[in-house]
Order: C-alpha cells, then structure tokens, then sequence
C-alpha cells in the first residue's frame, strides 16, 4: 500500500525567522509520535537551511519549490539539484500552476527539470491541474492530460516510486473552493490510467499522486480516503502548526 504523503508548500511565505518558529512548533508537535506516513515542509530556497536544523531529529522531510536544470554556472538567480542535495532535500514541487503562470515556465521546461531531479535522486513533486475556464469548457483531463504526458514520455517508468503527482485545479488554489471528493477521485483515476497506458499498471500502482487546492482540517477526511488521493499538497493550512498537524493526524486515521 502506498503511504500518504502530507506535504505543505509555503510558497512565499515564511522567512528565516518566521519559518524557524513554524517548523520547531511542528516538530515540537509531534515530538515522541510516531508517523506512519510521510510529512514534508517545502519553505522558500532562503529558510530552507532552517527548516532542516529544526527538523534534525524528527520524521519531517524538507524540499523546495523549484530547482534549474544545470548543475551550477552563470545562471543568476537559480539553483541547482546539488545544492538541495547539500542541504538533504528529499523532494521538490516543479510545476507548480503559479510558476506556469506567472513565470511563463513551459511543458518541456517542466519536464527537464523532473528528469534532471530524478537522475540526481530528489524526488520530484510534479503538478497538474486545469484553470476554471477550462474545467468550465469540459476540457480538464485534456488540460492535464497534456501536461502530464509531456513528462511522462521523458522519464523511464523505473523512477515511478520516486516520481509524485500533484493534482490542482487552478480554480481551487487559495480560493477556498476545494474539488469535491468525487471530483478529485476522477482526476486521480483519470491520471493513474495515463500513466498505466504510457508506463505500465504496475508503475502507476506505485506513483503517488496529491490533491492540493484549498486542503484544510474539514475537508481532509473525504479527499484522503478516496482510492487513488494519496496525499495533498497544503498551502495555506501548512502556514499553521495546528492545521499542518491536523491534517497529519487525519492522514494517519485514513491508514489505520
Ligand atoms: P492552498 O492550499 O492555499 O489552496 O494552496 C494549494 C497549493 O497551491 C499547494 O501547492
């Protein structure tokens, strides 16, 4: 069985200070627990170092949002899989809707960036997900269908336990609107057959695919306990410890 992955993107938020006291309050938390599943902070590139400390000697994972394609050189401003491996990052979201969107960031780009993480073993966090208007038009499993091939047909089916998925409807994305669980249900089934069809079954058996879009401590149960929602991707309710935790503890309920 796959284990749930309860990963929180605090997009950009939380600085050195500020994600300092977040993370040791989510540590804190859990402090002497056991968790079944696996828990992941993604802060921005600058708190990340500690994000890690504060995570030292508990079961929390840390990962960024973004990573460039080369190792290192003049490319101002980006940073490289080596650099996240030295800070022991085990996984980082790529393609995210809001670098597609506000950073222009391509299928092909996204797709260089999983292969280049995968090679270098950080497991990456790939999103999908359709804007309103095209879920209005009927054409989100076009939508992401797409998006999803594009990297799909780079990446060899062996990565296929290292390799996340992260179903997000645009229109759910900080709005407050969550997908209903049957929604999600449908994407997620919809997503695990084209990556059967395009590797095989028993690949998308192992890949483990998120919702995320507006997740929070009321509607955790339901999406978590739908057959083929293996986690979420929390923005918003990742910026607090108890909501984080909630979920987390939710999670665990699920898989018991
Ligand atoms: P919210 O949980 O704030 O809607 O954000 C979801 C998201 O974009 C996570 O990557």
């Amino acid at each position: 069985m796959r284990k749930l992955l309860i990963a929180g993107n605090w997009k950009m938020n939380a600085g050195p200070t500020e994600a300092k006291v977040l993370a040791d309050e989510m540590a804190e938390m859990w402090k002497s627990k056991d968790f079944n599943n696996e828990a992941l902070i993604c802060p921005p590139y600058v708190s990340l170092p500690f994000v890690v400390k504060s995570f030292r000697d508990s079961f929390f994972k840390t990962g960024a949002q973004n990573v460039y394609t080369e190792d290192n050189g003049a490319f101002t401003g980006e940073i490289s899989t080596s650099m996240l491996k030295e800070l022991t990052c085990d996984y980082v979201i790529i393609g995210h809707s809001e670098r597609r969107e506000y950073f222009q960031e391509s299928d092909e780009f996204i797709a260089s960036k999983v292969v280049k993480s995968l090679n270098e073993s950080i497991r990456p966090i790939l999103c999908v997900g359709e804007k309103l208007e095209e879920r209005k038009a009927n054409d989100q499993k076009t939508v992401v269908g797409t998006q999803l091939k594009a990297v799909l047909s780079q990446v060899d089916e062996k990565h296929a336990e290292d390799f996340v998925v992260a179903y997000e409807p645009v229109w759910a994305i900080g709005t407050g609107e969550t997908a209903s669980p049957e929604q999600a249900q449908e994407m997620h089934a919809f997503i695990r057959s084209l990556i059967a069809e395009n590797w095989s079954p028993d690949a998308a058996d192992k890949v483990r695919i998120l919702y995320g879009g507006s997740m929070k401590p009321a509607n955790a149960e339901e999406l978590l306990s739908q057959k083929d929602v293996d986690g979420g991707l929390i923005g918003g309710a990742s910026l607090k410890a108890g909501s984080f935790s909630e979920i987390m503890a939710i999670a665990e309920q699920t898989t018991k």
